[in-house]
């Protein structure tokens, strides 16, 4: 099974240093950020939208894996394609025609992610499996980092690996929550490829270490 890329949440690190935040990504010799964009009404917080993905583009190459929290998710669409997104997830629970808004997104030349919350049933998925590059499970309820991991999700991580290999798809399988040294190695062995990790790789002490402690 190949190493899990590690994602590490920006929305954990200091919001007025974000370039910090990116070179720490880089100097763990990692190559994907997620950018966590909240509206505050999908999800009880609000984070940082285009204009700051569009700023912080020029100044990174690291992969920008972009989780869209927002009710109205097609309306983005070309705005964070514009501001250099490289991929979109969006949410089955938002208010959006989901087969529309993973279509809008290919056209623009992204990845087309779809997310699901901690309470979601996988198999709503099941329509979207052939759509999309990624399949996001949430293992928090959205809104907040540093929350505690939801072990549940284990399941329809576990449902969604099977539903891959039986219909011969290679979507990733990401999780992003309470992501950890420990739930980290749950959620690879359910079959997580893409591990979604804000407080645990901001404040880790030694974080090539942490990476090496999910990638081994
Ligand atoms: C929560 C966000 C997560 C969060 C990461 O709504 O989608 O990506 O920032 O959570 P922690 O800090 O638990 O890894
Ligand atoms: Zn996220």
């Amino acid at each position: 099974m190949p190493a899990p890329v590690v994602a590490p949440s920006l929305l954990a690190a200091n919001h007025g240093e974000f370039i910090a935040g990116l070179h720490a990504i880089e100097e763990a010799g990692l190559t994907w950020v997620h950018l966590d964009i909240m509206d505050g009404h999908f999800v009880p917080n609000i984070s940082f939208g285009p204009q700051v993905v569009a700023d912080l583009r020029p100044r990174s190459k690291l992969h920008f894996d972009v989780h869209l929290m927002l009710t109205h998710p097609d309306r983005f669409v070309a705005a964070f394609a514009k501001a250099g997104a490289e991929r979109l997830t969006v949410h089955i629970e938002a208010a959006h025609d989901m087969g529309q808004t993973l279509a809008a997104i290919k056209a623009a030349g992204l990845k087309a992610g779809i997310a699901m919350n901690p309470d979601g049933d996988p198999r709503r998925l099941l329509p979207y499996l052939a759509s999309v590059d990624l399949v996001l499970c949430m293992t928090v309820f959205p809104g907040f980092g540093g929350q505690a991991f939801i072990p549940s999700v284990l399941d329809s991580i576990r449902f969604l690996a099977t539903e891959r290999r039986a219909r011969g798809l290679d979507y990733r399988l990401e999780v992003d929550g309470g992501v950890n040294a420990e739930t980290g190695l749950l959620c690879r062995a359910a079959g997580a490829d893409t591990l979604v990790a804000g407080t645990a790789f901001f404040k880790a002490p030694d974080r090539k270490a942490f990476v090496a402690g999910l990638t081994a």
